[in-house]
């Protein structure tokens, strides 16, 4: 089949790469010239694990192809994509100024009969929006072109992105004509072939399918980082409450992992998004609000933490490991790095900083901030003349650290793992005065 994806960011570009590599002809679209350029070269311009392999195979089999021309990407398929991004506006309900763009192109430009598939995490009613902004052109235009919209959101996680786009969990397809189901039954046969379940609806619920499911994980994380506030106050243990409660099946292990907060952009955008889509409509989402809360509340009292067992801040360097919102990634959207090396900073420190792929996006981020920080070589440089190390993203390349190397040049020997990944490591607890996340620093028993 004919495949147009308009928007070459995460969403747009890894299902791009995939529908090729199911043989699909698939011709990406984008207004930044340079990326489309570098992208052409068969450069990926982020880093997601196996993506850059999967372009290159399917550019030299003449499967996928990139073009900053709209029109003719639009006339040539049958199939439109729009994965173009849906960022918050001020008010934290999403932007839909870039969707509905596409759709005007789309109006002005379709000849014949096309399913346009939303893809973009887009508010309930937008498949609506699309249809009229392109019925509207095409009436401007006098002439009636036959299509339909069809809401099929993407669960992709960044850094597990291909994994997640050739195995899914689910498909949810939103439709409202049975001539475009069948055309999206016939995108997906790869996919129907491994036995993934689809799950067929209207629109309306398809929208609504994937904020709902990210604001539900994210509550997910909120509890259980409530729990860990609780936990270290009355000498439980989060990681054990987790494994405890995880093997109840109808909780599920997943997402129920202590740490600094949620981060990336996602879950911070899509949670506020749901909350004014409530309020439009006079629903509170109360739950949503306090997981939104709690996420905020979580990196303010880390850091009241670190401030209380160092005995204040002021004058201090703090080494972090980790400036990306998760490992495998290079995203520094939202990350839990940023508000804590903020108040970090702003109740006196100074900070060394280092991540294996988020420095520069994190440098930007952080600019007003700069003259406090110095972004270092690697993970050891973090540690010169550090009062203490705070561990941010559990990248694996911090799970082996040459604990000695780290101490060797520090000024006082503190070491937050916010991640708990040193948990096995007993020697960790001789070298340092060793904060776990969660818990105390309970002695092995044996
Ligand atoms: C999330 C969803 O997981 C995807 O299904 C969805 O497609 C995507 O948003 C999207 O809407 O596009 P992503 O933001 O890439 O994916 O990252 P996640 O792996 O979900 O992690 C989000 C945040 O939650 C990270 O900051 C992570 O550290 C945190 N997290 C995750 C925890 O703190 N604890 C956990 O147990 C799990």
């Amino acid at each position: 089949m004919n495949i147009a994806v308009i928007g070459t960011g995460y969403v747009g570009l890894v299902q791009g790469v995939i529908m090729a590599d199911f043989n699909h002809n698939v011709t990406c679209v984008d207004i930044d010239i340079d990326k489309i350029k570098s992208l052409q070269r068969g450069e990926v311009p982020i880093y997601e694990p196996g993506l850059e392999e999967l372009l290159k195979k399917n550019i030299l089999r003449k499967k996928i192809s990139f073009t900053s021309n709209i029109k003719s990407a639009i006339k040539n398929s049958e199939i439109i994509f729009i994965a173009v991004g849906t960022p918050p506006a001020m008010d934290g309900s999403a932007d839909l100024q870039y969707v509905l763009n596409v759709a005007r192109e789309i109006g002005k430009n379709i000849e014949n009969y096309k399913v346009i598939v939303n893809k973009s995490t887009v508010p309930i009613g937008t498949g609506k929006l699309v249809k009229d902004t392109i019925e509207h052109e095409l009436k401007k235009r006098n002439s009636p072109v036959e299509f339909n919209i069809v809401s099929n959101p993407e669960f992709l996680r960044e850094g597990k992105a291909v994994e997640d786009c050739l195995n899914p969990d689910r498909v949810v397809i939103g439709y409202n004509s049975i001539k475009a189901l069948n055309i999206m039954k016939e995108l997906y046969t790869k996919l129907e072939e491994k036995n993934i379940p689809f799950v067929f609806t209207n629109i309306e619920t398809s929208e609504m399918i994937k904020y709902a499911s990210n604001a539900f994980l994210a509550v997910k994380i909120s509890f259980i980082n409530e729990i860990s506030l609780l936990a270290e106050k009355v000498g439980a243990n989060t990681d054990d409450i987790s494994l405890a409660m995880g093997m109840d099946n109808r909780i599920s292990p997943k997402f129920l992992k202590c740490g600094p907060g949620y981060g990336g952009s996602c879950f911070p955008k899509d949670t506020k998004a749901l909350v004014k889509i409530g309020d439009n409509v006079g629903e509170e989402m109360s739950v949503v609000k306090a997981a939104i809360y709690a996420n905020e509340k979580q990196k303010f009292k880390i850091v009241e933490k670190i401030k209380k067992e160092m005995n204040g801040l002021n004058g201090k360097t703090i080494g972090i490991l980790g400036l990306s919102f998760k490992p495998d990634t290079d995203d520094v959207r939202d990350a839990p790095s940023i508000d804590i090396i903020k108040h970090l900073i702003n109740n006196g420190a100074k900070i060394n900083a280092y991540c294996p792929k988020g420095m520069k996006e994190a440098k930007w981020r952080l600019r007003n901030f700069n003259n406090k920080i110095l972004y270092c070589e690697n993970e050891y440089e973090v540690s010169n003349k550090a009062d203490s190390i705070v561990l941010i993203t559990e990248w694996s390349q911090f799970e082996n650290l040459d604990l000695n190397k780290i101490k060797k040049n520090m000024r006082d020997n503190f070491y937050f793992d916010l991640r708990n990944i040193h948990n096995k490591n007993t020697e960790i607890k001789k070298t340092f005065k060793y904060f776990p996340f969660g818990k105390k620093n309970h002695p092995i028993i044996s």
